[in-house]
């Protein structure tokens, strides 16, 4: 993640264009949809202009949570170079300030962007006339979803209290922390030791970052400080979603702490958004639940959320 006048800054030259925030998180059905629409809404409910754009081209329905109709074209379209004009695939939704890049409007066969059009997809996203643009990555690993999060000026980690979803946050933040690591060290033999550590298994008997950062050292001292740099900056945010009880709320506290012990960075815990029947009538309804029912607890606490994130990147 790499911000300027947005917080936590790698690229301080970065001071104009919209903040774009990247929402992940490994699990599948763990509320990355919920949270990228509801953020956006109010986000633009608070006068902001926001772009929401689906990057889960394998089972795209942004749109769907949106209120939107099938969307007409999409990010599809500019991934296999139907349209290389990322402005002309917005659509308006029915939020107003509220615009919409859909993912696509035939979800089978999906190919993922080769890594050229992920950073020319990047490049575009942070020229469009907006003040945010958040981009729903869907689930997975996969190197584009890597890429949106660690260029985002904020990337966030939805997590719910559940043991598989922890395990797949986890496993998204350490493959999201050592892609950016091995981006940012310049020395080939470098590299070559930071990706054998991605295997836990590593013949090198490299177990934990700490490990890691000795052998960098001493291959290249000037990769040791960019190493410790990068993990100073690296600091992606957490929110756990589908709370049901106190335990619920500290698990984002625990998560932060192992990272910070196991890894060396340290996330920040941007809140938490109750479990609440309102959500999935709000689904069912095809409407954010922030329209659906403002009054309710998830809208509460998603609005808090948005509150934190305007506030951190003030314009
Ligand atoms: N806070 C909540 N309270 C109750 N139900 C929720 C909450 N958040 C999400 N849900 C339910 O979980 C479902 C899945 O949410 P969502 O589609 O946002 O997950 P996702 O992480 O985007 O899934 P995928 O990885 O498949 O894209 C929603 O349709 C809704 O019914
Ligand atoms: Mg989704």
């Amino acid at each position: 993640m790499n911000s300027g006048r947005r917080g936590d800054a790698t690229d301080s030259t970065d001071t104009s264009g919209p903040v774009v925030v990247s929402i992940g998180g490994g699990k599948g059905g763990v509320g990355k949809t919920v949270v990228t629409a509801n953020l956006a809404v109010a986000l633009s409910a608070e006068g902001r202009r926001v772009v929401a754009v689906d990057a889960d081209l394998e089972g795209a329905n942004l749109h769907t949570l949106l209120g939107s109709p099938p969307p007409p074209y999409g990010l599809a379209d500019f991934v296999a170079h139907r349209e290389d004009d990322i402005g002309k695939l917005m659509i308006e939704t029915p939020i107003p300030g509220l615009r919409l890049i859909a993912g696509t409007h035939s979800n089978l066969g999906a190919a993922q962007p080769s890594q050229n059009r992920r950073v020319q997809l990047m490049r575009s996203l942070r020229e469009l006339d907006s003040d945010f643009v958040l981009i729903d990555l869907g689930a997975g690993t996969h190197a584009s979803a890597l890429d949106y999060f660690l260029v985002a000026h904020v990337g966030i980690v939805v997590l719910a209290p559940e043991p598989t979803s922890v395990e797949n946050a986890y496993g998204f933040l350490r493959a999201a922390f050592y892609r950016r690591l091995r981006l940012s060290m310049l020395g080939h033999r470098v590299r070559k030791v930071v990706t054998e550590a991605m295997d836990q298994r590593n013949q090198r008997g490299i177990r934990t970052p700490f490990d890691l950062l000795r052998e960098v050292e001493a291959l290249d001292p000037e990769d040791g400080a960019r190493f410790v740099s990068t993990v100073r900056d690296f600091r992606p945010r957490l929110i756990v979603n589908g709370v049901r009880s106190a335990d619920d709320v500290k698990l984002g506290f625990s998560v932060c702490s192992v990272c910070r012990k196991h890894f060396g960075f340290d996330p920040e815990y941007l809140g938490y958004v109750n479990h609440d029947e309102a959500v999935r009538l709000s689904v069912s309804a095809r409407q954010p639940v922030l329209d659906f029912q403002s009054g309710s607890d998830a809208s509460i606490y998603l609005q808090r959320i948005a509150r934190k994130l305007a506030e951190t990147h003030a314009l």
